[in-house]
């Protein structure tokens, strides 16, 4: 079927990204006038002719959450009554995503309710890397393309010279352990678990780790990382096992608080994540690399507006060198 032209439209959240997604396709942002009215709504007027095109709006729900995801309601549904002929939406980071069960009663399951958000303002598609968890797919009624990241650490990894025997690749909690040894997988390395128990109030504890890591150079492997909580327990526990470096790969930095701080007075030898969300200034520290996944995204929103399989998109490379802040 003839599709109507491709256009990449912004929010707020990350226009770094979306910009660097839109040149890699050969195109500049659409045209977009984003504000707020004086009482704090969210204003939205799309400044060129979305009629019969084929749109990808690019926001992921990072904090402040909910106004970027407001943000992306609006938009979708500005879109929608532009006569957009398919409006796919590109969370490179899915907020909410956490809360997918009612874990205790009278709970909500926010992760659902924000995905019949999305579904109701009139999305046609989503397209997201590395989810929570893979079931999130499933609370969209809605197709959905899922993207994992895992390909742009190994490559980068593998660039530094992290490969074979002298690597462990550590799930920081036993949720992670399939992705981790996936990566583990591509670096031809060891795998390693850090059991964790965590608190009603959020906190968390080591309960036991699992591997051989005496003068090993390790990668602890995670979705996201917010208050840094997980991975400074998990490198300490790694450090007392006899580990040479502990380096850190993960894909969402949402960094929350002091976080940052934390992570820079910590012994962790470096901290490795992807531009799914942007690290303000303040949040840089000497031991961060960015890593960008623009050309994972471009590539897969090329494929999906061509109907081309987006699975084969991750057999090719997307690394970029990397963007290193501080110092
Ligand atoms: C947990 O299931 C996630 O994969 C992360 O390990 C967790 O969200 C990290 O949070 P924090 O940095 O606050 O420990």
């Amino acid at each position: 079927m003839e599709r109507g032209p491709l256009r990449i439209f912004s929010g707020s959240a990350n226009p770094a990204l979306a910009r660097s997604v839109a040149e890699q396709l050969g195109q500049s942002l659409g045209a977009l006038d984003l504000g707020r009215f004086p009482d704090g709504e969210i204003s939205v007027q799309i400044g060129e002719s979305v009629r019969g095109t084929d749109c990808f709006i690019i926001q992921p729900t990072c904090p402040p959450v909910n106004e970027n995801l407001m943000e992306l309601l609006i938009l979708i549904d500005a879109f929608r009554r532009g006569s957009a002929e398919r409006i796919t939406v590109v969370t490179p980071y899915f907020g909410y995503a956490r809360q997918d069960r009612k874990a205790r009663g009278r709970e909500p399951i926010s992760a659902k309710l924000v995905a019949n958000l999305i579904a109701g303002a009139g999305a046609d598609r989503l397209l997201a890397i590395d989810l929570h968890t893979d079931q999130l797919q499933g609370f969209f009624d809605l197709p959905v393309d899922h993207l994992p990241a895992r390909q742009v650490f190994a490559e980068h990894f593998r660039y530094l010279g992290f490969k074979g025997e002298d690597v462990v690749v550590v799930s920081p909690d036993v949720g992670g352990v399939h992705q981790a040894k996936l990566l583990a997988d591509e670096l031809e390395a060891a795998l390693g678990i850090v059991v964790k128990r965590r608190s009603a109030t959020g906190t968390s504890e080591v309960l036991e780790v699992i591997g051989d890591f005496s003068e090993r150079r390790v990668i602890i492997y995670d979705d996201m990382i917010q208050t840094g909580g997980t991975v400074l327990d998990a490198t300490r526990a790694l450090i007392e096992r006899g580990a040479r470096e502990v380096h850190c790969a993960v894909t969402h930095p949402v960094l929350s608080g002091n976080a940052s701080e934390r992570l820079a007075a910590s012994p962790l030898t470096s901290l490795t994540v992807c531009d799914t969300i942007p690290v303000p200034e303040h949040k840089r520290f000497d031991r961060l690399v960015v890593l960008t996944v623009s050309l994972l995204l471009a590539d897969a929103i090329e494929r999906i507006h061509l109907d081309e399989s987006v699975s084969a998109s991750l057999h090719t490379s997307h690394y970029h060198q990397p963007r290193l802040f501080g110092g």
